[in-house]
């Protein structure tokens, strides 16, 4: 538990006493329920042949008794026909691209553009940026969320905002060096692009004068927060967010703590539910995250299942619940014989190795009936010269964990420095080939 008296909250119901939470969360759901029911048809008739009505809702628990969105909701009524308000009240549009065909679509009403852009500024707040702080945004600007979405909250708190968006990394580090910015938000993986960018012109991260960092949009484990503070000397923040809900934001780590993203629970309500059942999960127990927006205008989401897997936590550096680090999504979730394996897991051991970079992509294909794993991993810069016997020793001890640990075999490969292809963004480090086979 970290003393209140080095908490310092960028809004007074950050510190607010649980009572006063849950009594805002109620009113707000009861607003939420009521406004998703009387404007948009789809909840009216999901609402209907499911038997509830927003007046059974007496109590936050009675919030199970109401039917899930998922993905797939937004989709039928693509594009638009999830907002409740008349399109020309609302001002912005973003996508997520999805892997498959349609995108989803969100809006926001100005009201729903203030409250993004102050929870942002919250949680550059909680990451310990102040006003007058330099922001270096490396999220891309356009459709996705991340470059807006950040942009607007630091604005809000009063930085000075670099708003670069993702690609030219040669750039990102001339800027980086001669700006001098205090903070950077960018997605983890492009960060570890930035910093081999760094070491190729001969300059040490560490020297960038970066103090904080916030990064998310894709899983990223705590030993590559040890890995990032490392190379660039900064603390690392973990970011959590989505466009179904809003967009980065949603959640986000305390500096004081860094125990995980914290809920701004007075604008969206979490439960974890069990993924195969749909019944939600006490406090502390995994499962999928689901969340209903309790303040939001133009797409009110009701019960929106996520398939991001983690647990609730208890309250400390703020009086509002934790998620533990996101594990994976359900979608992402290897079944390798049998095992069920997350990348995050691969990840974890890759980095528990003194000689490995953390740029790896795991290759699945299927063997007659078997499944086979290879995973493709870089030596670490200063180690390219290493021989061969000593680079198939690093190959043998990875191959030898994953097995012990997670229970899989594995062909491990070293793969030449920069022969793994760069994020711009998201990381993709999965190849399954089953599918297609
Ligand atoms: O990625 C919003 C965002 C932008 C969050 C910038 C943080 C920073 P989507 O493109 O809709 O929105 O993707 C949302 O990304 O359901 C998670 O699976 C994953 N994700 C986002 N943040 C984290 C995080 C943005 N901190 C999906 N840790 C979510 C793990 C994350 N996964």
């Amino acid at each position: 538990m970290v003393a209140a008296s080095r908490v310092t909250a960028y809004e007074p119901i950050e510190t607010a006493s649980r009572d006063e939470i849950s009594a805002l969360q109620l009113e707000r759901l009861r607003w939420s329920l009521r406004h998703a029911y009387d404007h948009i048809e789809h909840y009216r008739r999901k609402f209907d042949a499911h038997g509830v009505h927003p007046d059974d809702l007496r109590t936050l628990d009675d919030l199970a008794r109401f039917p899930f969105t998922s993905k797939d909701d937004l989709r039928q009524n693509y594009p638009f026909r999830m907002f409740a308000v008349p399109r020309d009240r609302v001002v912005r549009v973003h996508a997520s691209s999805g892997t498959t065909g349609q995108p989803t679509v969100v809006g926001y009403t100005q009201n729903d553009i203030d409250m993004w852009a102050t929870l942002m500024a919250r949680s550059i707040h909680a990451a310990g940026g102040r006003r007058g702080d330099m922001v270096h945004i490396g999220y891309g600007y356009g459709l996705f969320t991340g470059g807006l979405g950040a942009h607007y909250g630091a604005e809000r708190l009063g930085c000075t905002v670099i708003p670069m968006s993702g690609g030219q990394t040669e750039k990102q580090v001339q800027l980086i060096n001669d700006f001098k910015p205090d903070i950077i938000m960018v997605t983890p993986s492009y960060l570890l692009n930035l910093a081999d960018e760094f070491k190729r012109q001969r300059i040490d991260p560490a020297s960038s004068g970066l103090r904080v960092g916030l990064f998310g949009a894709e899983p990223w484990t705590n030993q590559m927060r040890v890995e990032i503070e490392k190379t660039f000397a900064i603390d690392a923040i973990d970011l959590y967010g989505l466009s179904e809900v809003i967009g980065p934001g949603v959640a986000s780590e305390c500096i004081e703590s860094k125990d995980g993203p914290v809920i701004w629970e007075d604008h969206f309500y979490p439960e974890v539910v069990d993924p195969a059942t749909g019944e939600v999960l006490p406090d502390g127990r995994h499962g999928e995250l689901v969340f209903t927006s309790l303040s939001k205008e133009a797409l009110p989401m009701i019960r929106y299942r996520t398939r991001d897997l983690t647990c609730l936590l208890p309250p400390t550096a703020r009086s509002m619940r934790r998620i533990d680090k996101i594990t994976g999504r359900s979608d992402d979730m290897l079944i390798i014989r049998g095992v069920n394996v997350f990348p995050s897991q691969i990840e974890e051991l890759i980095l528990k190795q003194p000689k490995l970079s953390p740029h790896y992509l795991i290759e699945v294909w299927r063997d007659g009936h078997l499944d086979s794993v290879a995973v493709d991993v870089e030596l670490k810069r200063e180690y390219r010269y290493l021989p061969a016997v000593d680079k198939e020793h690093v190959a043998h001890s990875l191959q030898r964990h994953i097995k012990s640990f997670i229970g899989i075999s594995t062909e491990v490969r070293i793969a030449d420095i920069g022969g793994i292809e760069r994020s711009l963004g998201k990381a993709r480090r999965v190849i399954d080939r089953r599918a297609r086979e």
